[in-house]
């Protein structure tokens, strides 16, 4: 046989074998919605449903054993894997998937919230509550890009991240892992991880799928309890809860995630209100609904509102969930109830398709493995520590500084350190697995490192432990306080999912939002010595740390800063950075004050309490620099406009200080007289802008329909006419802002 014969008949042998051009759902140069159907057709019922089954390893959860997952995975009956971070099982099981009957990828899921910090050796950037706090989108846009690197290389495709949660109250464990308390910011950082995760620019295999969760305001629970109920307004879940997951559907979000919680008396995971007719049907998402963690079983064995597994698997898949999250039970419901006729295979298909398409989007089918040399090479690579350091720095809040800071630069006296956040990986935050400790700049590691070489720096541990402040640590400590010109007290609270002992993150509410343990008495202990004392923060939750702040001359607010925290903190102290972070949730006085908000209604605060004023401790927004910023000469362009015109406003902002700095401009709106009650003020739009001593420049925003509208007595989202009041300045506190007014006709 010639040669071009054997070619031809190779060729033919290998189309045969094959059936490539017959298998449309395996080639990546037909369209997703092509590559769909072909394999939807192809599928079983028992397939289909697979695909809406997650599944964890039983040595993490005593759900089936491994060898029963490794199974069922080859035999197509499982659709994704979540929170195996071990890069050869996730290839393992992978590999069974791929060798199943149609070859479909698993999609593996991770909680990579602030970096894929559940693995050891990743990067771990500020978590984020602190990226909200620089109030940079683009930084988190970064953060979001190289996070989904990380993950990829990983194996891992799908990143149960962003939580777009509205925060307002600060007993609930999760503050930290949210982007503050105001909807527009929350849904700018939002939006930002978003596209920073799902990288729709970028190749198919450095980007993960995003979740915006959880859905729906399960941040505001009834007592501050994580899973408690939510009893709010359709009008205050529009004004206020929705937003930021409008914003994650316009961003792309390829997957949701129900929230624990019920709503006015539905489980958000039974709601069709909620899971469909709002999400779908009104806002257009298309993307899938996974369940958060065994709340399909808790709708029988915790609300109560199913007799066993069967029927909340009924109640939820009719609700519009997608995806079982997690173990056994599901899969079995479904084959049931479509066998009994109470669900349809049309249902089915509508889940496996949401599933498959964001498989086929992300390149899953081409690229479902991760890769182990250039996972190493990415996590903590150059360029992503800079990152995390450059956003460290940007989200670090001087709240008060009575001219003792920065310390000058040839700083040639004595700086104590303690505290029991002072030399830990309190910085972290939650969503951390531990991390080498290389990987980690302390607060005093920092201090050390960056201090003037002529500085003294001492350390005294005093321990990690806010119980264990005994007397006569604080003592010794204070005696240390006296032999030196300054000292860092380092105090607040812990995270740490792999500690004993955190007081914050998931799980972790707090009945009062002091101080643990007897760190207030480690402060005063040292400001007694008559040193002048400057106190750190390190907390995922605002902290009504009302005496420090009437007697302490300087604080700082770090939040959880991530790796490089103690460098961008100890360049603060000693002026090598401008700090200009800003609050994104507002810090109230003590647990009784919350509900504290700053875009509260005008009758919230208009009485007292016999305890404490009814004013936060500090306001959102707030946030000082080593700069002093100006404001002057505010306008409206258009200062009379139809509702559905916009007009300009501006504002010239000088920096008047002798060093260059950022500020973050903010513009507030209130609406002066409305047919329902309005907050006071509104966040509507911000700025950073970085000034050089003596430069002065004129900043614009635009105010048109989405900034002046709001949902009226009928629900209905308009522009009503009248006055409005128009808030330039530093943060949301009168006192900070400049004003005008708009008359809208
Ligand atoms: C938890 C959290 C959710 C997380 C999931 C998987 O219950 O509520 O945010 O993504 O489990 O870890």
């Amino acid at each position: 046989m010639d040669c071009k014969k054997l070619i031809t008949l190779l060729f033919l042998i290998f189309i045969i074998t094959t059936n490539v051009f017959t298998q449309v759902y395996l080639n990546s140069s037909k369209s997703n919605e092509k590559r769909i159907e072909d394999l939807i057709d192809r599928m079983t019922l028992k397939e289909k449903v697979g695909q809406m089954c997650q599944y964890t390893r039983a040595t993490l959860y005593d759900n089936i054993s491994d060898r029963d997952l490794t199974r069922m995975v080859k035999e197509g009956k499982v659709g994704s894997i979540l929170n195996i971070r071990d890069l050869e099982v996730i290839r393992e099981l992978q590999e069974k998937a791929m060798d199943s009957r149609l070859s479909i990828p698993l999609i593996i899921g991770i909680d990579a919230i602030h970096g894929n910090a559940l693995i050891s050796g990743a990067t771990v950037y500020p978590t984020p509550l602190s990226l909200a706090s620089t109030w940079d989108p683009e930084l988190v846009e970064k953060i979001g890009e190289q996070t989904a690197l990380e993950t990829r290389a990983a194996g891992i495709h799908w990143s149960f991240a962003p939580n777009v949660e509205v925060a307002r109250d600060p007993r609930w464990g999760r503050v930290g892992e949210t982007f503050g308390e105001d909807p527009l910011l929350v849904s700018e950082m939002g939006g930002a991880m978003i596209r920073g995760l799902q990288g729709i620019s970028s190749e198919r295999d450095n980007r993960v799928v995003g979740c915006a969760k959880h859905f729906i305001a399960g941040s505001e629970p009834i007592n501050g309890l994580n899973f408690a109920p939510t009893d709010i307004s359709e009008r205050t879940l529009r004004e206020i809860f929705l937003p930021p997951f409008v914003r994650s559907i316009k961003e792309g979000a390829f997957s949701f995630m129900a929230a624990h919680n019920e709503v006015n008396g539905i489980p958000c995971h039974a709601d069709k209100w909620l899971l469909t007719k709002l999400l779908r049907n009104e806002l257009g998402f298309d993307g899938f609904v996974v369940s958060d963690w065994t709340d399909v079983g808790r709708l029988a064995t915790l609300h109560r509102v199913a007799s066993d597994m069967k029927e909340s698997t009924k109640l939820t898949v009719d609700a519009g969930l997608d995806m079982n999250m997690h173990g056994p039970g599901f899969f079995e419901s479904i084959i049931e109830l479509v066998d009994e006729g109470k669900l349809t295979e049309q249902r089915i298909n509508k889940s496996a398709r949401r599933i498959l398409r964001a498989k086929f989007e992300f390149g899953l089918f081409e690229k479902p493995y991760g890769n182990k040399d250039k996972r190493n090479a990415l996590m903590r690579s150059d360029e992503h520590v800079k990152t995390a350091l450059k956003a460290a720095r940007e989200s670090i809040i001087l709240l008060k500084n009575e001219s003792i800071l920065p310390l000058e630069e040839k700083y040639d006296k004595s700086i104590l350190v303690t505290g029991p956040n002072a030399n830990n990986s309190t910085i972290l935050g939650d969503w951390v697995f531990e991390q080498p400790e290389e990987n980690v700049t302390t607060i005093y590691e920092g201090i050390k490192k960056i201090a003037p070489e002529k500085t003294d720096v001492k350390f005294c541990n005093v321990g990690e432990n806010y119980h264990n402040l005994s007397d006569s640590k604080l003592k010794k400590a204070k005696k240390m306080a006296i032999n030196s010109d300054a000292a860092v007290v380092v105090v607040g609270g812990n995270s740490l999912r792999y500690k004993d002992d955190k007081t914050c993150g998931e799980n972790m509410a707090r009945s009062n939002i002091q101080l643990v343990g007897k760190q207030l008495e480690l402060v005063k202990s040292i400001h007694s010595s008559g040193t002048e004392v400057i106190v750190v923060l390190v907390n995922g939750r605002p902290l009504g740390v009302t005496w420090i702040a009437e007697n302490i001359p300087a604080i700082i607010e770090c939040w959880e800063p991530g790796s490089e925290g103690g460098t961008a903190l100890a360049e603060i102290i000693f002026g090598e950075i401008n700090p200009s972070g800003k609050l994104p949730i507002t810090i109230p006085r003590n647990v009784g004050q919350i509900q504290m908000i700053y875009n509260r209604k005008s009758t919230h605060n208009f009485r007292n309490y016999y305890e404490t004023p009814s004013i936060p401790l500090y306001p959102f927004g707030y946030g000082l620099s080593y700069s002093e910023f100006k404001y002057s000469d505010l306008q409206v362009d258009k200062s009379t406009i139809n509702p559905k015109d916009s007009t300009v406003v501006e504002v010239k902002i000088e920096n008047t200080g002798d060093r260059s700095g950022t500020e973050i401009v903010q513009i507030y709106l209130r609406d002066e007289v409305s047919s329902v009650t309005r907050p006071v003020k509104e966040l509507k739009a911000f700025k950073r802008v970085k000034l050089e001593p003596g430069q002065s420049k004129i900043i614009k925003f635009v105010i048109g329909f989405k900034e002046l509208a709001f949902h009226n007595r009928n629900l209905k989202y308009i522009v009503e006419p009248g006055k409005f009041k128009v808030m330039v300045g530093s943060s949301s506190r009168n006192e900070d802002l400049l004003s005008e007014y708009l008359f809208v006709k």
